[in-house]
């Protein structure tokens, strides 16, 4: 498969027409031992980040407190406890520093404060001691490739061409250098990857828009000064950092992605983390085959990287009712990373469409992808609203992107109760319909199907760690795979099709005790076989031992 842009946004948009179908997924049986207290144990070791579920949160769409419309700490704190309910146990927030607002905040004025919009340095503390009474840790977006235009260091550098950061960014005479980095004739959005500015007459390269510089990371000051905004962060309290297009930092005539440069730039971030045990680094990966490359021998680059390859391609496997590609995807994860890698794993975010839309012909399929989301081996990272199951928007402030960014509902009428004044975004469609309040009570709600998964999950170790085995199958409509642990082992299988199905598998055995603890198929023992039955749009969770 070739290699795709950082922002398939496109990709999952691909999918079009309509088909639905029922769900019955059973609830979750009683436990038999205390999961609340294993949850507690698993969470608050190091290696609490393989066992936690995450939330990507945009504070500025989750709730205000001030009526100004836009989302803020305060409204943010005052929500934590929804999160704790839903059985999340870590969030991931994007950009909170000052920003102009070209890129949603992706464009970081000032690496040292809050947006203004959002509250003070304070009022983040309050949320961080919240989230921590709560035990939910905060990992925040750092975004180092680029800065905003208007930040400080480019507002210098831009000024001569021989001020003392003259060298912080990437400049050039001609918009079209002999060493133009990776030959990149276009940038992720607009037009040319060099900006021309009228202060300097010079060009400047731009990954991104051309208000998002790129840092020159060839300079040791870059590198020193973006080392120590980490630590300023982790002194305030946070649980690590989610690394935005992280591979990008360097660039080169030859290539631009994850060059050794930039991997060595990755390992002097981890000795920073790593000074503050229980701090973890996710990547944003650029490489939409294979994520393995971010972690490093395992141990000294990322402690996860997301799998996009799943994360925002999973629709195709869904649109063509095969199972194939599932099997490479996750047959590399197997072959190919190193050993303490650990995946983390998303069915959207807020680049790309709702999932709840990204196959249109099949809207079922998001909760078969959230199941798998849940059940492979790694680390989910819900999208918030996506445990809503919320729709599209339709207006746009900065760009199409805004369609999966619109304010949560959280209760019928004016304002959703996200806002007394007028959200900044509008909400989504049927926004009573989706919102908290009418969906928290509905047993075949999108948030009580949520709430049955991160039930499941919860206080079992074999779901972020257990041995992970792909089952073939005769059966291309079916991805199944087995989970195992000392404590327990499942078989997981999900049809692809909205049709019966069902396969015959050699590459797993069967006590007779096993038992549905999650779906509407059914596994069966046949002599030295197992037997998967699905209905249409089905799935199921086994509970072998
Ligand atoms: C990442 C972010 C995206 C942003 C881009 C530039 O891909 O997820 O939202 O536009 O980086 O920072």
């Amino acid at each position: 498969m070739p290699r795709l842009p950082v922002l398939p946004s496109i990709l999952v948009a691909l999918v079009l027409a309509s088909c639905s179908g029922e769900e019955t997924s059973s609830p979750p049986p009683l436990p038999a031992i205390d999961r609340e207290a294993e949850a507690k144990r698993l969470l608050s070791g190091p290696d609490w980040y393989r066992h936690a579920v995450f939330y990507e949160l945009y504070v500025r769409s989750f709730q205000d407190s001030d009526g100004d419309g836009i989302g803020d700490f305060r409204g943010a704190t005052s929500r934590l406890d929804y999160l704790k309910s839903l059985g999340v146990d870590a969030l991931w927030l994007m950009p909170i520093m000052p920003t102009p607002f070209k890129d949603s905040g992706y464009d970081i004025a000032d690496y040292r404060n809050i947006n203004p919009d959002y509250g003070t340095l304070a009022d983040f503390d309050e949320f961080l001691t919240e989230a921590k009474k709560r035990g939910i840790r905060v990992v925040i977006d750092l975004v180092l490739n680029h800065t905003s235009d208007q930040h400080p260091w480019f507002q210098e550098s831009r000024s001569s061409k021989d001020n003392p950061k003259a060298d912080w960014y990437v400049w050039s005479d001609t918009p079209n250098p002999p060493d133009n980095p990776c030959g990149l004739q276009q940038p992720i959005f607009g037009t040319s990857p060099w900006a021309f500015d009228t202060v300097r007459n010079q060009y400047y390269f731009h990954r991104f828009y051309a208000e998002q510089p790129d840092l020159n990371y060839r300079n040791p000051e870059v590198v020193e000064a973006t080392l120590d905004i980490a630590r300023f962060w982790l002194d305030r309290g946070v649980d690590g950092f989610r690394c935005d297009v992280i591979a990008l930092l360097h660039e080169s005539k030859e290539g631009c992605d994850l060059l050794p440069e930039t991997k060595d730039y990755i390992r002097s971030l981890r000795k920073v983390v790593d000074g503050y045990p229980g701090t973890v680094l996710v990547a944003e990966s650029t490489n939409f085959e294979d994520a393995s490359a971010y972690f490093g021998n395992g141990s000294d680059m990322f402690h996860m990287a997301f799998n996009f390859a799943y994360g925002y391609l999973w629709g195709f496997d869904f649109m063509s009712g095969k199972s194939g590609r599932l099997y490479e995807v996750f047959g590399k994860v197997l072959t190919n990373y190193p050993p303490g890698s650990q995946d983390a794993l998303v069915i959207g975010s807020h680049d790309v469409v709702r999932s709840s839309v990204a196959v249109k012909k099949h809207p079922w399929s998001t909760r078969r992808a959230a199941e798998l989301q849940m059940f492979l081996r790694g680390t989910p990272f819900i999208y918030y609203g996506e445990e809503l199951g919320l729709l599209p928007g339709q207006a746009t402030v900065v760009d199409l992107r805004d369609a999966a960014r619109t304010p949560m509902p959280w209760e019928p009428g004016p304002g959703q109760g996200f806002t007394t004044g007028t959200p900044w975004l509008p909400f989504g469609p049927d926004a009573d319909r989706l919102s908290v309040a009418s969906q928290q009570a509905d047993p075949s709600s999108n948030l009580t199907f949520y709430r049955g998964l991160l039930a499941l999950r919860r206080g079992h170790a074999i779901w972020g760690t257990g041995t992970l085995k792909l089952l073939p199958l005769d059966n291309e409509h079916i991805f199944a795979f087995s989970r195992e642990n000392d404590e327990e082992a499942y078989l997981v299988a999900v049809n692809l099709t909205d049709e019966p199905q069902q396969a015959i598998t050699s590459a797993t055995s069967l006590p007779s005790t096993g038992v549905r603890v999650w779906g509407n198929g059914s596994v069966q023992a046949q002599s030295n076989e197992v037997s998967i039955d699905l209905p249409g749009e089905g799935s199921v969770v086994w509970k072998i031992r």
